[in-house]
């Protein structure tokens, strides 16, 4: 049994992830969770011919006792694998995503208590903006209930990557399936950082190039929110590198396929698996998207950084700084509720 979860299952992002979960085969039980609409796009979905059972859940309703157990959360989470989280609000135009924390950091705190509650196992994939903070808050709260396996907990960062492969291979004329661009750091601005040296087939780009590919893959996320002009943010892409970054976490604790890596924001107190080598050349942050390895217990190795050009070492610079912000945040969010 294989049970994937999606809390946030009725949103923009939350209902194509949720099809695309339903298509891959390796899942056979899929629970969607959200505050609306989950139990209609659940009944949706299960007319679809894949093994997965669909259900749909909501919370307890308004009306009721205010400390009435949250049925609804319980039953989606028991017995799952995974759980991915795309709840919570997207940006507008003029809109940072740390500008989302106030509301967004509430939402995911409470989900991850019920995941520390109801499935302390599972593997966590969260989308939520602002990733740099929220990854901290749902560490944080599973800490507070003894159950944070660093191995299992990840910042889903992949929209970068296939923005990256996307954008550079529309310069060099490669085909964008094959491009692979390691993106490391975190996700927003600047804290985004393609890694345009290491990109594989190797590609010499012009500094030009660089510099305006570099930009425009930090910046992708504001194209999409300027395009859809108040309507919310990247959706659909954002669905596919979802569900890209689900069937490689499937494939490698499922199927135990091996040599599976992909960049992901995670917390680097996992020294057994190399995390305290990258703390060491990020300036001790606790949390940074590096090439994660993947194995059938979640994270198997986290690779350094590797060989790195001048123009990148100063982009990894003027990350650090709002990435320590980033994360101190959303680490006293949770210590104090500020
Ligand atoms: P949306 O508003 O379309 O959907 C969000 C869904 O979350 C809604 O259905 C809403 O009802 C639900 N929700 C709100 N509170 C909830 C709660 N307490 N429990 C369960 N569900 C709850 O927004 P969207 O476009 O799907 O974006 C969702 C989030 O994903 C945003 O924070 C956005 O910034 C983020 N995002 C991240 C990336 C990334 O690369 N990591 C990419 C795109 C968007
Ligand atoms: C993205 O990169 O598209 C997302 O983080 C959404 C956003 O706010 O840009």
């Amino acid at each position: 049994m294989v049970k994937a979860v999606v809390l946030g299952a009725a949103g923009g992002i939350g209902q194509p992830l949720s099809l695309l979960l339903k298509l891959n085969e390796v899942v056979t039980e899929l629970a969607l969770y959200d505050i609306v609409n989950s139990p209609g796009v659940a009944a949706d979905l299960s007319h679809i011919n894949t093994p997965a059972k669909v259900t749909g859940y909501l919370p307890p309703p308004k009306d009721g006792s205010k400390n009435a157990p949250n049925e609804g959360l319980k039953n989606a989470l028991t017995n799952a694998h995974l759980v991915v989280i795309p709840a919570g609000v997207p940006r507008k135009p003029g809109m940072t995503r740390d500008d989302l924390f106030k509301i967004n950091a509430g939402i995911v705190r409470d989900l991850a208590t019920g995941i520390a509650q109801y499935s302390p196992d599972a593997y966590v994939l969260v989308i939520s903006n602002p990733v740099n903070s929220t990854v901290p808050i749902i560490a944080e709260v599973l800490k507070k209930h003894g159950v944070f396996n660093p191995k299992r907990v990840f910042g889903v960062t992949t929209l970068d990557i296939v923005r990256a492969s996307t954008f550079t291979s529309s310069v060099s004329g490669a085909d964008p399936r094959k491009v692979r661009v390691p993106v490391v750091g975190g996700h927003s601005g600047v804290t985004i950082i393609p890694l345009l040296s290491q990109i594989s087939p190797p590609h010499s780009y012009t500094q030009d190039e660089i510099e305006l590919l570099t930009q425009r893959i930090q910046f992708g996320g504001d194209e999409v929110v300027k395009a859809k002009d108040g309507a919310g943010s990247a959706t659909l892409s954002m669905a596919q590198a979802g569900a890209r970054f689900a069937s490689s976490i499937l494939n490698a604790t499922v199927k135990g396929e091996s040599g599976i890596i992909e960049p992901s924001y995670v917390c680097l107190d996992a020294d057994s698996v190399g995390g305290k080598q990258v703390k060491n050349v990020v300036n001790e942050l606790d949390y940074f998207s590096s090439n994660i390895e993947l194995g059938k217990n979640g994270v198997e190795k986290i690779h350094p950084l590797g060989n790195i050009s001048e123009y990148e070492k100063n982009l990894l610079d003027a990350a650090i700084p709002e990435l320590k912000a980033n994360i101190s945040k959303g680490i006293s969010f949770v210590a104090d509720g500020s």
